[in-house]
C-alpha cells in the first residue's frame, strides 16, 4: 500500500516537473539579453529532473507490483523525452549552418518540440491515472 502511494506521489511529481518546462521554457524566452544560459531552468529541469523522476517512478511502478503494461507505460514519458531531445539535434543539424541561422525546414523541426511538450504531459497525465486506479484497486481490495 504504501509503495503504491510513493508511487503515486513520484508520478505527481514528474507532472509538476513536465507542466513546470512549459513555464520555464516561457521564462527562457523572455529572458534579456538572450544568452546561452536563457534556457538553464528549462534545460536542467528536462534533462535531469524529469528523466530521473520517470525512472523512480518506473521503479516504484515495479515496487508496487503494477501490471507490466503500467510499469512500460510509466517509462513512456521518458521515451517521448529522448524524442525531444531528438528533436533539438535534429533542428539544430539542419539549422545549424553559418552564423547558426535557422531555416525553414530547422523551423519546421524545431516546432515539435512545443508539439511533443504538449504530448509528453498529456501521456504523463493519463499515466497518473493509472497510477491512481491502481492504489485504489489496493484500497478496495482491504
Ligand atoms: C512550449 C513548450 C516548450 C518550448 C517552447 C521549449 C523550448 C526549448 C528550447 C528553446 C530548448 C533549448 C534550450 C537550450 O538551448 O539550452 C529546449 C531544450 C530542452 N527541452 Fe524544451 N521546450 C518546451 C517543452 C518541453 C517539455 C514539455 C519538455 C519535457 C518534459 C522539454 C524538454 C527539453 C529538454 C530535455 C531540453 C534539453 C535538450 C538538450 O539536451 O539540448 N521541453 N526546449
Amino acid at each position: 500500500m504504501m509503495i503504491r502511494r510513493i508511487y503515486v506521489g513520484l508520478v505527481g511529481l514528474l507532472l509538476a516537473s513536465g507542466a513546470l518546462q512549459f513555464y520555464f521554457a516561457a521564462v527562457g524566452a523572455f529572458t534579456r539579453p538572450q544568452t546561452d544560459d536563457s534556457y538553464a531552468l528549462h534545460a536542467t529541469n528536462g534533462r535531469i529532473v524529469f528523466p530521473v523522476l520517470a525512472i523512480l517512478a518506473t521503479i516504484a511502478a515495479a515496487l508496487a507490483k503494477a501490471p507490466g503494461k503500467l510499469v512500460a507505460f510509466t517509462l513512456a514519458p521518458l521515451g517521448l523525452l529522448v524524442v525531444q531531445v531528438l528533436i533539438i539535434v535534429l533542428g539544430n543539424i539542419i539549422g545549424g549552418s553559418t552564423e547558426q541561422r535557422t531555416t525553414a525546414v530547422s523551423l519546421a523541426i524545431l516546432g515539435l518540440h512545443a508539439v511533443n511538450g504538449a504530448f509528453i504531459l498529456d501521456v504523463t497525465g493519463k499515466v497518473m491515472k493509472r497510477a491512481r486506479d491502481h492504489l485504489s484497486a489496493a484500497s478496495a481490495a482491504k
